[in-house]
């Protein structure tokens, strides 16, 4: 009968097709492996054996078979008999497309699985192939993005045991609980960008991203643009394509405004529009976007004083302030310096101690970068010093250092002179205040963009805080 035969040509048709699905299969694998019933390793080809790493295929038998193709699902498909028809494995070179089938004996009963790895042959499945690593790539890059801009400390690493220590730590914490704007207060140095990170990561918005900006570090020109972020076509140029704003990145987690007390007065205005208003415009756009930001806010200027000069919005100021923390400066805790020194000791990796009278001479020093300075201090020391002992001596000799402002170069002319000296000021002056150009500025009393130019005709780098 008609039907019967082609009945009959099918069943014929279907062997034959399995033989050689099965021979092109194997051909062109780029691996083969077979495991018996345990997931161990009973047959592997040379060439898949090299791609994990091992010298020949005969190593791999006996073994399971994770700890030859780590990720491996062989062990998956034994244990429950159903294929896997095509997957993705990743592996130290490109990805492998797989193929994972049970194998029964003659009765039915299952006694192992065979897997094929499928790359080069298919070139079919190429674009898959490329869009599949175009994905993986950029799932690294948001992830380790994200794990930039999460906090990178937390109130453990606040060390500090003095009866202020513990009243800052204990108005963090409760900082951290609610959702409210936070002002950290204090001279540079005493710890305020720290406090912010802690208090990111105790707070309900820790699994979302920490964003600082300092308005001391970025020239008010481009202050706009790196906060409200650039629509597509704002500027000419590199940023014809639009740029995320950090208000932007920061959306559901934490904006950190460091220095807020040297951001001009336009900016300090549209940055309450969004406190009021919960929304913004990026530069250049008309398209609102929402924003849902927790603002932590620092500074170690006197925010009074800039109200009382009209360079600081009151209105702001009252926004920010609503959990003000002021961090008080080294030399009024310095109960915590032996715990700090400690600390910073164990943290620069160093083997050194301290002896009594090195201690004693460190809380006699006024620390005007606080535990900034601290720490550059016992870092010079350790430098310096040529035994695990630190000492009064060493100690002296690593702040010594600290203000050295001598121009003793007699070959100079007058005019060489001076610029040296000048150099030297500028560039301690602003060691002093971390990079932070608006205070040295003020502490010079030189105007803002006075101090950028000379800066700028010195050749005086910024090298920025992170
Ligand atoms: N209480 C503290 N315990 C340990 N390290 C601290 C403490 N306060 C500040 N530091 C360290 O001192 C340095 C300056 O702190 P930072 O938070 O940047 O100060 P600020 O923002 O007030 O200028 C950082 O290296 C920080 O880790
Ligand atoms: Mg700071």
């Amino acid at each position: 009968m008609p039907a019967n035969d082609s009945l009959k040509d099918y069943q014929q048709v279907r062997l034959l097709a399995i033989r050689s699905l099965f021979e092109i299969i194997e051909q062109s694998s780029e691996g083969t492996i077979i495991v018996d019933r345990d997931a161990r390793i009973v047959w592997m080809n040379e060439r898949y054996a090299r791609r994990f790493g091992l010298e020949d295929a005969v190593s791999a038998i006996g073994q399971p078979c994770e700890s030859v193709i780590p990720g491996s699902l062989m062990r998956e498909v034994v244990n429950n008999g159903k294929p896997i028809l095509l997957d993705m494995l990743d592996t130290p070179k490109e990805p492998l497309v797989v193929m994972r089938l049970p194998v029964h004996d003659g009765d039915g009963a299952l006694i192992g699985a065979i897997g094929f790895a499928l790359f080069d042959e298919l070139r079919s499945l190429s674009p898959l192939l490329k869009r599949y690593a175009s994905m993986q790539q950029e799932l690294a890059s948001t992830r380790s993005l994200l794990r930039a801009r999460q906090a990178k400390y937390n109130f453990a690493q606040f060390i500090g045991t003095s009866a202020a220590s513990l009243e800052v730590k204990r108005r963090a914490r409760r900082g951290a609980s609610s959702d409210s704007a936070v002002l950290l207060l204090g001279e540079t140095g005493t710890g305020k960008e720290l406090l912010a990170h802690a208090i990111h990561a105790a707070s309900p918005r820790a699994h979302k991203a920490f964003v600082s900006i300092n308005s001391a570090a970025i020239p008010d020109t481009l202050l706009e643009a790196e906060f409200f972020g650039t629509a597509p076509g704002a500027y000419t140029g590199a940023d014809r394509k639009g740029r995320p704003g950090k208000l932007q990145l920061a959306e559901g987690g934490t904006l950190f405004l460091d220095e807020i007390g040297d951001m001009p007065l336009p900016l300090q205005s549209k940055l309450l529009r969004v406190l009021q208003e919960k929304e913004y415009e990026p530069v250049g756009s008309n398209q609102m976007m929402r924003s849902d930001v927790r603002i932590i806010a620092a500074t170690s200027t006197d925010l009074g004083a800039a109200m009382a000069r009209g360079e600081f919005r009151a209105d702001l100021y009252y926004r920010l302030n609503v959990l003000p923390i002021q961090v008080p400066p080294l030399r009024e805790r310095l109960d915590d310096l032996p715990a700090l020194t400690e600390a910073i000791l164990e943290e620069l990796g160093s083997q050194h101690e301290l002896d009594d009278e090195a201690l004693m001479l460190l809380s006699r020093h006024a620390w005007p970068g606080n535990i900034r300075e601290l720490r550059n201090v016992l870092e010079r020391a350790t430098l310096l010093a040529d035994h695990a002992h630190l000492g009064a001596r060493d100690i002296q000799s690593a702040l010594g250092h600290l203000t050295p402002l001598q121009v003793t170069t007699p070959q100079l002319d007058y005019k060489q002179a001076c610029a040296a000296f000048e150099r030297q000021l500028l560039s301690n002056t602003l060691a002093r205040c971390n990079g932070n150009v608006p205070q040295a500025a003020r502490q010079l009393g030189l105007g803002r963009s006075t101090l950028y130019k000379k800066l700028v005709a010195l050749d005086i780098c910024l090298d920025k805080e992170t």
